[in-house]
């Protein structure tokens, strides 16, 4: 389950996201905020999902109930389905993307000659309306046909040989960034934090980019957690996890941003981004038709054990609710779908319908990762420190291990997880969304 979970982490957060949130806030100083957040608040709260997940054996709509006094946090289970809902609408848009991206690699990108080009097509495949509905829903049944033979172990299986791919190439692909002439210019603006750059919207910005990215506060790691072994460390693979996930948004930023100032991109793009940059880098490769189907393959392949993820965590709930696994699969699969269309049609026919100002797309992102994730965070971190008795918490974070590194470890997790956490995300909001 421990690649799995992996698996679930590392997605497009990573390589779509991290690196359009990164270009949009300032760079530097985005990596920087998102990073304290991953150390204070991910690591600890991602322990704190395990926690509930393994202890109580059961998924975000029972878990809470298995606790003494838990009842009344089964509120976390209902607010995890919204957010997991939501955000499969809108990844599954992006997902589309990648497969719709195999195929122009496999063309080798035909009429497309530099960065111009690359943005026009991207602009018309966006807009088409018709085009990403279609990738979306081949995306989507892809999906369906995993989840309905429920083949989880398929999906273990495929994230022990896809992970260790994706970072081989990912390193490879490093290496070439940085071999461009404006490599330099790149890494400056991902790594030299201009301090004065930190707004109230780049700490609510990366809060959620790092919720996002470790499948974070919708109760994900609880449904994955609850088929760990009793004597799966938990702070260490909470750590792996936020470590190897890291790493990888890293690698993105390497990749891409020395390839936005050496071909003339634009960081702060959008969610167009990565694939707008990607293929200049591929296009410039030798190989480069090969380099590109093989990452956009395992691209959509990491996204796809992601979305498994999240669809599971929502079938899940609705099956604790006695519903049939068929049947959840189809009431969940059925909403994201519509909501999946509404989405797809934000970068074409339905670019002035807004919500607050975002378009549909922008508005299903930004109140799941930036509100519900960490608001179910904080849910929960405060379930664990306050509510849940010590001795359950020691038992599952510590065993019976007597080592004093891991004790202090563990204090400083239970420690977050009472006073940092809550009041940390509280903080964020209060300035964030005020
Ligand atoms: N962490 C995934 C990614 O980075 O692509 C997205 C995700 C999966 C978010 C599962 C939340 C979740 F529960």
């Amino acid at each position: 389950m421990i690649a799995a979970t992996v698996g679930s982490a590392v997605g497009l957060g990573n390589i779509w996201r991290f690196p359009y949130e990164a270009g949009v806030h300032g760079g530097g100083a985005f990596l920087i905020v998102n990073i304290i957040f991953v150390l204070l608040l991910g690591i600890p709260v991602i322990c704190a999902e395990f926690l509930i997940g393994r202890h109580s054996g059961a998924d975000v709509c029972n878990a809470f109930s298995r606790f003494k006094r838990g009842r009344s946090w089964r509120f976390i289970g209902w607010m995890g389905l919204c957010a997991s809902i939501l955000i499969l609408g809108f990844y599954s848009v992006v997902a589309g993307w990648t497969v719709y991206y195999i195929i122009q690699s496999i063309q080798g990108f035909e009429h497309v000659h530099n960065a111009d080009d690359l943005h026009n097509m991207f602009v018309q495949f966006s807009s088409n309306g018709w085009m990403p509905l279609l990738w979306t829903v081949v995306f989507l049944a892809i999906n369906f046909l995993v989840l309905i033979r429920g083949v989880e172990k398929g999906i273990e299986k495929m994230s022990n040989i896809l992970l260790p791919a994706l970072f081989v190439i990912l390193i490879a692909f490093t290496v070439n960034s940085l071999l461009l002439p404006e490599a330099g210019s790149g890494l400056e603006f991902l790594f030299k934090p201009d301090f004065s750059a930190i707004t109230p919207s780049v700490l609510l910005g990366a809060l959620g980019q790092a919720f996002f990215s470790l499948s974070l506060g919708l109760g994900c790691l609880i449904t994955y957690a609850s088929y760990f072994k009793p004597e799966t460390p938990l702070v260490k693979t909470a750590s792996i996890s936020a470590l190897l996930d890291t790493m990888v948004a890293i690698l993105a930023g390497m990749i891409i941003f020395p390839a936005v100032f050496t071909f003339g991109q634009e960081p702060a793009a959008g969610p167009q981004l990565v694939f707008e940059v990607l293929p200049s880098i591929f296009m410039n490769m030798p190989g480069g038709m090969i380099w590109s189907i093989l990452f956009f393959v395992l691209l959509f392949v990491a996204s796809l054990t992601s979305t498994i993820s999240l669809f599971e965590t929502a079938t899940a709930f609705l099956i604790g609710r006695g519903i049939k696994r068929f049947k959840a699969v189809c009431i969940t699969m059925a909403v994201v779908l519509c909501l999946g269309v509404v989405c797809s049609l934000s970068f074409g026919p339905l670019a002035d319908a807004t919500i607050f100002g975002f378009n549909f797309f922008d508005f299903s992102d930004y109140v799941s990762s930036n509100i519900l994730l960490p608001l179910g965070g904080m849910c929960s971190s405060i379930f664990v420190g306050w509510i849940v008795e010590r001795k359950v918490v020691n038992a599952e974070l510590l065993g019976t291990s007597t080592s004093t590194f891991k004790l202090a470890v563990v204090k400083a997790i239970i420690f977050s997880l009472r006073y940092i956490a809550p009041t940390g995300i509280g903080l964020v909001f209060v300035f964030g969304l005020l």
